[in-house]
């Protein structure tokens, strides 16, 4: 290998190694969207992030939204379908171990270690009311930012 060669590769993986750490420094949310599930899915909760789930979990829920958590929240097959399709393509890993898929972000194991710091108190607080509902504490939940800096605890 001449040493041209050998600098590029270098830099490159260099380039790449810092990249990769940075993305894992601040925890960043994949930011992906698409307009028909925004509307759809932001109007009674935060559109919650795609990565949050794995497919199977995102397409259990597609295929039973008229009954949504005791509400109705169905939409005709041809949104659906369009937003299933961003779901699963957008969907996190599957870390589950359980061969039922979790419904809920909140309670994924990856949801109770990342909030294990926040008391019992905060949870209770009538602000916040449920867990689900991330903009209660996330202040860039409505856009999908869930950085430390954003987050204020209700008083
Ligand atoms: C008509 C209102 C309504 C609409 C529209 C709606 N949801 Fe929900 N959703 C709810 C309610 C109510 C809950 C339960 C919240 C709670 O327990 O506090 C919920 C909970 C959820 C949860 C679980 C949150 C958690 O606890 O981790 C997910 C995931 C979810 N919805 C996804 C969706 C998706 C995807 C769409 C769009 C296809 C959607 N929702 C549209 C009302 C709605
Ligand atoms: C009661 C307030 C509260 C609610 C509600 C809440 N969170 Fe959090 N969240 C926090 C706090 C506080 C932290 C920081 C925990 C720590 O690092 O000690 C955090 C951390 C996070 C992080 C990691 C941020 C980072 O950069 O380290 C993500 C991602 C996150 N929450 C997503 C969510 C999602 C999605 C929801 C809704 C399904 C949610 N949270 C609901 C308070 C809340």
């Amino acid at each position: 290998m001449n040493s041209i060669k050998r600098f590029v590769i270098l830099t490159l993986t260099t380039t790449l190694g810092v990249a990769s750490l940075n993305a894992m420094a601040d925890k960043r949310i994949a930011a992906a969207s698409n307009q028909t599930w925004k509307a759809e899915c932001g109007s009674c909760h935060v559109a919650y992030p795609p990565s949050l789930l794995p497919a199977d979990s995102w397409h259990v829920l597609m295929s039973g939204l008229d009954k949504h958590f005791g509400v109705d929240a169905s939409v005709d097959a041809k949104t659906a379908a369009e937003i299933d399709s961003f779901l699963q393509r957008n969907a996190g890993r599957n870390r589950g171990t359980s061969a039922k898929p979790i419904l809920r972000i909140t309670e994924t194991a990856w949801f109770r270690h990342e909030h294990d710091e926040v008391g019992a108190s905060v949870w209770k607080n009538p602000k916040v009311k449920t867990a689900s509902n991330c903009a209660a504490c996330h202040t860039g939940a409505e856009q999908g930012n869930y950085s430390e800096r954003g987050i204020r605890l209700p008083r």
